[in-house]
């Protein structure tokens, strides 16, 4: 039974200058933000300042005073933080997730003692929790407010203190994410024997050895709340928790980069392309086929990599191959090949999914492999995770939903007194409408995710003639803009419902109140609303169109492929050591 006071899990990730040297890293905490909100998490996110700027800061103050005064040493140093914390909150809204930036005081961030070095007391946990159930939190490491309203700093690494403080008092988890994938009893970066790292710490050993890696300050405040932690880097499968009472060494595995193959490079493939190529470490991308080369070559892959034959390309040497090529018929031919060659396929093609998807996935079974399809329903809206989460807690009577983010965008025109076309041209300028925008406009998209979610939500594939249909294609435009003069929104619902005599599924046109929750869906935002048999129904929301949005959804499964086979290697690695010991 579906426990109605279950919290969702909190977790505080800190991303420090080591890891944020520019806005161009900004992408990686990205990516670790969405794994984890995907996963039904909620994520308060604390942002030093980038790479050298504190040092940066420090150096101009002296430059004016030998010995700045505290007060206004600390409100210089801080906007370095306040800066990273703002375009932080920038680069998940490109995505389609909502975040928001709160400045110490908002966040309540008492702090008392020495106003270069304070410790922090107090911190407004209810109005966090309260945020943290609309969107992503995002803090500024490293600051805080005295009694009399004035910045405080916590001294140098000041912000594995503010994140290890918020966990505790959030009742969440810590993660520190650093240039090193946890703590080690020798430099990992030096030459020589494979260096081993802490799979589990105790304080002590923190404070001898991992100082370096941890604010020693944030490490005593840990030990005197018996808080535990994890040190790891962005994309890692390993880490190392402090805190366990005991030390524990493992051989570190060495991690080689996921070979991908890429088909297609348009709209969501060239984003892929350069999501792939920003995490060198991570992946290589082996080869980009596509028959618009000089797409690809604006999207930035080198000539070398694009390739036209799109047969060879699915069974060339490659860990992963991401179809993006979009249709159903050659999409098939060639996922089912890329199986069968033994590697992983991951696709954002929904329609495939809906024809094919049962068949394909029974392959990758056979095969070993994985088919992850994320990316097909909802852009950034992680829709099948939720509703696998959902069933988890147990059954669903219905769900509901905006599952189209064109139809929504071009309402929304119509609204504004706009006429269709324009309202579809500029979708398609926009990279949220299909290739042909009838498929949106007509229901036909919305339909194949609703199909999608149901053979998730109840086990049941749906042929695509039983669901109503109805697009908004014919809708008169006249009763868009009276709905809204009314106070009203139009909007395309895709619907399914568990009757007494089995599913009720229909997509079409309702005009809703304004305090409807799937109401207020706004351009191309998804909004999916479920409702269990016992307990609250909830709505999840994010943009579910989009280079960026779908893009993500993308990472995401590549980046979970890239931990699974790391952590794979690693047992692989840990039953070698035990025969060599036996
Ligand atoms: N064309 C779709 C939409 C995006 O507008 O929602 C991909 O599913």
């Amino acid at each position: 039974m579906r426990n109605k006071e279950k919290q969702p899990e909190i977790v505080v990730f800190k991303f420090g200058s080591s890891v944020l040297h520019s806005e161009e890293d900004l992408p990686r905490a990205v990516h670790e933000i969405y794994r984890a909100w995907s996963g039904g998490t909620q994520v308060v996110a604390v942002v030093s300042a980038f790479g050298n700027t504190t040092n940066e800061l420090w150096r101009r103050a002296q430059s004016i005073s030998d010995e700045p005064e505290a007060s206004a040493l600390a409100a210089l140093l801080a906007t370095g933080e306040a800066t990273a914390s703002a375009m932080l909150c920038l680069a998940l809204g490109k995505v389609g997730i909502a975040a928001k930036v709160l400045d110490p005081a908002q966040a309540g961030l008492r702090t008392v003692g020495d106003r270069l070095e304070a410790d922090l007391v107090a911190v407004d946990a209810a109005r966090l929790k309260s945020e943290l159930r609309q969107a992503i939190v995002i803090l500024p490491g490293f600051v805080g407010r005295d009694e009399g309203g004035y910045t405080t700093l916590l001294g140098r690494g000041g912000s594995d203190f503010s994140a290890l403080f918020l966990a505790h008092q959030l009742g969440g988890r810590c993660v520190l994410f650093k240039d090193v994938d946890g703590l080690y009893a020798n430099d990992p970066a030096c030459s020589g024997p494979r260096p081993l790292r802490f799979a589990e710490i105790t304080y002590e050993t923190t404070l001898r050895i991992g100082s370096q890696v941890v604010q020693a300050k944030a490490v005593r405040f840990a030990a005197s709340r018996g808080l535990r932690f994890s040190v790891t880097a962005i994309g890692a499968s390993s880490q190392t928790v402090v805190g366990c009472g005991r030390d524990r060494l493992v051989a570190s595995a060495n991690s080689t980069p996921l070979c991908i193959a890429l088909l297609g490079c348009g709209t969501v493939g060239g984003g892929v392309y350069q999501r792939l190529a920003a995490l060198p470490e991570l992946f290589t991308v082996t080869a980009v086929g596509t028959r618009n080369g000089v797409r690809a070559l604006a999207a930035g892959v080198p000539e070398r990599l694009i390739a036209c034959d799109l047969e060879e390309l699915v069974e060339s040497e490659c860990d992963v191959v991401v179809e993006l090529i979009g249709g159903t018929k050659r999409a098939a031919a060639l996922t089912t090949k890329a199986l069968r060659s033994g590697h992983h396929v991951v696709t954002a093609n929904k329609a495939l999914m809906v024809d094919e998807g049962e068949a394909l996935l029974s392959l990758a079974d056979a095969c070993r492999v994985t088919l992850r399809y994320s990316a097909a329903v909802g852009g950034a809206l992680p829709l099948l995770e939720a509703i696998d989460r959902a069933r988890k807690d147990g059954a669903i009577r219905a769900f509901s939903g905006v599952l189209n983010g064109t139809t929504n965008f071009v309402l929304d025109r119509l609204a504004e007194g706009k006429d269709l076309e324009s309202a579809v041209a500029a979708a398609q300028k926009g990279g949220y409408a299909e290739a042909n925008p009838r498929f949106d406009l007509n229901g036909i998209d919305a339909t194949q995710k609703l199909i999608l979610l149901a053979r998730k939500a109840f086990g049941i594939s749906l042929p695509f003639a039983a669901v109503a249909r109805e697009g908004i294609d014919q809708i008169d435009p006249q009763l868009v803009r009276q709905s809204r003069e009314q106070g009203q929104t139009v909007r395309l619902i895709a619907s399914c419902r568990q009757e007494a005599d089995g599913l009720v599924a229909t997509v079409q046109p309702r005009v809703l109140p304004q305090s409807h929750p799937l109401a207020s869906a706004a351009g191309i935002e998804n909004r999916l609303l479920i409702e269990p048999v016992v307990g609250a129904p909830y709505l999840l929301s994010a943009k579910g169109a989009g280079r960026w949005p779908t893009t993500e959804a993308v990472m995401a499964d590549l980046l979970d492929i890239k931990r699974e086979l790391q952590l794979a290697t690693a047992t692989e690695l840990f039953e070698d050591l035990r025969e060599c010991v036996a």
